[in-house]
């Protein structure tokens, strides 16, 4: 499968999907062949190039709304003939229009082939703070969470979850770090999962495991 990877920033969970399906006898179904990256001059694209893969930079300061945006992103994942798409900290949300199945009447081509990592155990702590919210929740536990994309943001059906420990005394960015560690093994085990097609997602809430 010809995967694209949307970055917006340091891209570590992208080179763990480099890493994963470029390994040697990997036997991967997945080729990652397109990062695509909504702010120049990040860390991630320096990544891509270095492992030769193409990589595009669309701003969405370029476009006068989310649509727009969407629209300029669809051209680009299906003129590479794109299957699969991986956010990795791609930090813009996308419209019900590209992400939905059923939108004004349309199936986006994307439902069921998007995936997102969160760093929190969802349907606990959604949204960008999630390390925060985990501690000032006082939980023990936390960890990443690989899901496909809905439209309900850090809505949709779980592929992969890895959990950590939180500890007495943890900041924001002691806890990042941890949880960052299995978000690397989870996130190239969910690509697998979705590219060899032993998860399908039936509804936006089912999957179907072969
Ligand atoms: C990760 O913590 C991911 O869970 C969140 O954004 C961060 C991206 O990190 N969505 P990186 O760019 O992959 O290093």
């Amino acid at each position: 499968k010809r995967v694209a990877v949307l970055i917006s920033g340091s891209g570590t969970n992208l080179q763990a999907l480099i890493d994963h399906t470029t390994e040697q006898n990997s036997n991967s179904s997945a080729e990652i062949v397109l990062v695509i990256s909504n702010k120049p001059n990040v860390q991630g694209l320096t990544r891509a190039e270095k492992a030769g893969i193409a990589t595009k930079v669309i701003s969405h300061k370029d476009y006068k709304s989310r649509d727009d945006f969407d629209e300029a992103l669809h051209a680009s994942l299906t003129s590479a003939g794109i299957d699969i798409v991986c956010l990795a900290g791609f930090m813009r949300i996308l419209t019900g229009g590209f992400v939905s199945k059923w939108h004004g009447g349309f199936v986006s081509k994307w439902h069921g082939k998007m995936l997102n990592i969160h760093p929190s155990l969802l349907p606990s702590f959604k949204g960008h703070n999630a390390h925060e919210q985990v501690i000032k929740a006082n939980v023990r536990i936390s960890g990443c969470t690989v899901h496909f994309v809905a439209e309900e943001v850090d809505g949709g059906a779980i592929i992969v979850q890895e959990s950590v420990p939180v500890y007495h005394g943890d900041t924001e960015e002691t806890l990042a770090e941890r949880v960052k560690k299995v978000e690397h093994t989870a996130f190239p085990k969910a690509l697998e999962l979705v590219a060899s097609e032993k998860a399908l997602l039936n509804s936006d809430a089912f999957i179907s495991w072969r």
